[in-house]
């Protein structure tokens, strides 16, 4: 799938729990609303708004959640989902989601999906988005893990979804903490099939200048 391509909208949703890391969501959201083709949905939990609170000082509520907070350019664009609200599109397979990124993801979060426990929207948006064979991508950021962690990211890895741990490479040597989100932040957007200039890639030993993109 590459996203939008052929003229049509692509529909992505990102789902920001409750695991250290809102600059990747923050940066990813900022990338996909810059993009007409792409319809964005969001869905936030409550540990999710905390994390954005407490990373980005924004004044985030997942239960009354205004995407204004979010302070991104087209952020009236975003369409955004309750947490707990299972009558919401996204729970259902007949809504034919592109892609999904939980981003950062909860060890919490991952063990619910691998387990198909769907308590709240995000658990059921991602068990939906792998029973319907749509690119689901898990962005953990723990560590160490324990075994328990990785056999859940091994359950979902094995039933379809792309594990993308938030680490950044360095080959492309990074000056700025930008520079790391955009790395993670470039390859989920691979995965997605989104094009961009974000994050190095790496083309060989004489090309390791990072890039930026400023939608
Ligand atoms: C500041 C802070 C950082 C956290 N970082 C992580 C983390 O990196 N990974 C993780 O799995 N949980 C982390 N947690 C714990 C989760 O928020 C907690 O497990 C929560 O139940 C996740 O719920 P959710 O998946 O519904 O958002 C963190 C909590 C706080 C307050």
């Amino acid at each position: 799938m590459d996203a939008g391509v052929g003229g049509r909208t692509s529909k992505i949703a990102v789902a920001i729990t409750g695991a250290s890391g809102a600059a990747y969501a923050l940066r990813l959201l900022e990338i996909l609303l810059s993009r007409r083709e792409i319809e964005t949905h969001l869905v936030l939990t409550p540990c999710g708004a905390d994390i954005l609170r407490i990373e980005a000082g924004l004044n985030a509520d997942a239960d009354r959640f205004d995407p204004r907070y979010l302070g991104l350019k087209g952020a009236m664009r975003l369409r955004c989902h309750h947490h707990a609200a299972m009558t919401s599109p996204l729970a259902s397979g007949s809504y034919r989601l592109d892609a999904m990124a939980i981003v950062p993801c909860s060890m919490a979060c991952a063990s619910a999906v691998a387990s198909g426990a769907s308590r709240n929207l995000v658990e059921r948006a991602a068990d939906v988005v792998l029973k319907e064979r749509r690119k689901l991508i898990v962005v953990p950021r723990e560590t160490p893990m324990s075994a328990i962690h990785l056999e859940n990211l091994g359950s979902l890895a094995l039933a379809g979804a792309v594990v993308l741990p938030a680490c950044p490479g360095f080959y492309g040597r990074p000056r700025k903490v930008q520079d790391l989100v955009d790395f993670v932040v470039g390859r989920i957007l691979d995965h997605m099939g989104v094009p961009h200039s974000i994050g190095p890639k790496w083309l060989g030993p004489d090309s390791q200048a990072p890039s930026s993109e400023s939608p």
